[in-house]
């Protein structure tokens, strides 16, 4: 799997933040029957690497990666942790070259015209725009597309199912990311019914 593979899996790639780790295989079993065959667990907690593991260890039926990927360690360990794809918030040469060293699927960020262009320059043509909103949302994107018309988009940060079909309509936007199926209060009361029905809704976008 690439990374232009993995924007294919979902129109909505749900960016997850776990409190605990015991809410990990839950929370993905959830989104799988909600149809979403994705989940990018962000190792901004604690729980993070270890809930990258139970997923991939228990959930066979959706493809996990790890996200907030900053440092070529934590590129390492999620690799060992069994995530099938990394997603980095930036770019950054010394880790960009970890997380390509791990063989597996990268999606790198970049939010100016110059981040994507040294992506391309390496080969890489499908990336993260984040934060996408506050960078500049549809209009950012469609006037980068002119410049840059082999480069594919995953825009994140500030989405919502209000405005994600607008980004999803865009020529250079493979698929959008957001935290907005796995609500904290959700993850905290253990409602995996209400995370499946935000999974539903979210896999029907851009259809
Ligand atoms: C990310 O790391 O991709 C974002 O924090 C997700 O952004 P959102 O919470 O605005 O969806």
């Amino acid at each position: 799997m690439d990374a232009r593979d993995l924007m294919a899996l979902s129109p909505v790639i749900p960016v997850v933040v776990l409190p605990e780790v015991g809410q990990a295989v839950p929370v993905a079993r959830a989104l799988a029957a909600g149809g979403v065959g994705v989940i990018e667990v962000t190792l901004r907690t604690e729980a993070g690497l270890e809930s990258v593991r139970r997923i991939a260890a228990e959930v066979p039926e959706i493809v996990v990666g790890a996200g907030t990927v900053t440092t070529p360690e934590q590129a390492a360990a999620s690799a060992a942790a069994g995530a099938r794809f990394l997603v980095t918030p930036g770019s950054t040469p010394r880790l960009l070259n970890a997380a390509l060293d791990t063989g597996l699927a990268v999606l790198p960020g970049a939010a100016t015209l110059g981040e994507m262009m040294a992506l391309l320059e390496r080969g890489l043509d499908a990336m993260k725009f984040f934060p996408a909103v506050p960078a500049g949302g549809t209009a950012y994107l469609s006037a980068a597309h002119g410049p840059l018309p082999a480069a594919r988009f995953c825009p994140t940060g500030g989405i919502t199912p209000a405005n994600a079909p607008e980004f999803l309509a865009l020529p250079n936007v493979g698929c959008v990311g957001g935290s907005w199926l796995t609500p904290r209060d959700a993850l905290e009361a253990g409602d995996w019914d209400r995370v499946r029905d935000l999974a539903a809704a979210a896999s029907g976008l851009g259809g």
